[in-house]
Formats: C-alpha cells, structure tokens, sequence
C-alpha cells in the first residue's frame, strides 16, 4: 500500500489494481449520489471501470488514490499536475489563475459512500492533501473546478481555502449538456 497522506482518521493512499478497490469504484461511479457532480450518469460497467483506473494506474500522469476513513474505503481522490492543454483551459485563461514558472496541480474529488458527506470530512481530505501538494510535491498553486450548480463543493473548497477565479463557460459535459465550471485556486 502506498500512502501518499495521513493523519489520525484519514488516509489517502494510491489505488490498487486490486478486485477491491475496482469493485468499491464500479458502484461508486454507478452511485446517483456521486455521478450527479462527477462524471456521468451512462451506466459503467466493471470492465469499462477496470480498464479505465488500471490505465490511470499505468499511465503515471495522474495519481488516482483511495480515501479512506477509520481504514473504510470512502472515495475518491486524483491529482495531477496541469498546463492549459490537459485542463481545456484557453492560455489565456491559464495565464489567469498562475505564473509560467509555477508548478500547479488539479484535484477532483467525491466521497461515496453513504453518511460520510457533509460531516467535514472532504474539507479535512483536501486540507491533508493540499499540505502534501505543497510541502512535497512542490506545488505552488492548486486548482479544483466544480460545476457553478455545485454549492456543497463550491462551500467544502472555500473552506479549505481556494478562491473563486473566475467562470469557464460550458467546459463540462455532462449528459449531452455543457455546464460552467468555476475555476477555484489556493495558493502556496
Ligand atoms: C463535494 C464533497 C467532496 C464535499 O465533501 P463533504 O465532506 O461532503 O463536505 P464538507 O462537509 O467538508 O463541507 C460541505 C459544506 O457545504 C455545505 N453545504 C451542504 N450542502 C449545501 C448546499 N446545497 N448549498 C450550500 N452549501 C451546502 C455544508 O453545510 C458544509 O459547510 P459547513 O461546514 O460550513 O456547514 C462531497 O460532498 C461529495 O463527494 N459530493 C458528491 C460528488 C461531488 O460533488 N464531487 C465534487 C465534484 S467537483
């Protein structure tokens, strides 16, 4: 197991090309709670959800990872780092939220399972991982970006300490639908 952060509750590790934690993201990315704010509500099935977080696994550009509370599976958590190609931002959007010098990383989040949301539990997972980002990762600015209509997210980052920047316009699709995302930064 490789953790990446921890403290007495929670703990954020990488996932594992292991049959539990693939069974755990197969109901969770079939989960109307979660897809309603992250990905998509097309069902997935485990083979899709396999292939698709194995490559993750592989590819090494992004760190898909487990949390975990009191050692349960709760969600989930990826990182990477981002310039404007792989985060479909035009340059000069990009120039917006950051120098060219700085070393950024986006985050995308969602706690499953069930009775585990609105208890501070995403606020004190982004505030773990944001410290790690920073202290040893070396990032120097970190992005997250929740659809406008998602107030609790929205709420939970803003509690953690990013700042709104500003409206990327019909930039997720969703269903066939483009929503706006809010482009939120906190840096170093
Ligand atoms: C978004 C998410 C990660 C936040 O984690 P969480 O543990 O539920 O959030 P927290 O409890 O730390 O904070 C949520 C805050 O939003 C507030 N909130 C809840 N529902 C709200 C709403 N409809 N409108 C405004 N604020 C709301 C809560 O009151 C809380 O703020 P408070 O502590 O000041 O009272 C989690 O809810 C989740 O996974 N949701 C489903 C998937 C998702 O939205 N992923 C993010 C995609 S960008």
């Amino acid at each position: 197991m490789e953790v990446i952060c921890s403290n007495n509750v929670i703990t954020i590790r990488l996932l594992e090309k292991n049959n539990k934690d693939i069974e755990c993201l197969y109901s969770w990315l079939n989960n109307k709670d979660v897809y309603e704010f992250y990905g998509d509500s097309k069902e997935k099935s485990f083979t899709f959800v396999k292939q698709k977080y194995e490559n993750k696994i592989e590819d090494h550009t992004t760190y898909p990872c487990i949390i975990e509370y009191k050692k349960n599976n709760i969600g989930y958590v990826q990182f990477y780092s981002i310039n404007n190609k792989n985060y479909e931002l035009t340059e000069e959007q990009f120039a917006n939220i950051t120098n060219k010098s700085d070393k950024i990383f986006a985050i995308d989040i969602f706690i499953a399972e069930q009775g585990y949301r609105n208890k501070g539990i995403g606020t004190e997972t982004i505030k773990l991982l944001n410290k790690t980002l920073f202290e040893k990762y070396n990032a120097n600015v970190i992005v997250i970006d929740p659809k406008v209509n998602n107030l609790r997210a929205i709420a939970c980052y803003k509690k953690c300490g990013f700042k709104e920047c500003f409206i990327a316009k019909q930039r997720e699709e969703k269903d066939g639908i483009k929503y706006d995302n809010l482009i939120m930064k906190i840096e170093k």
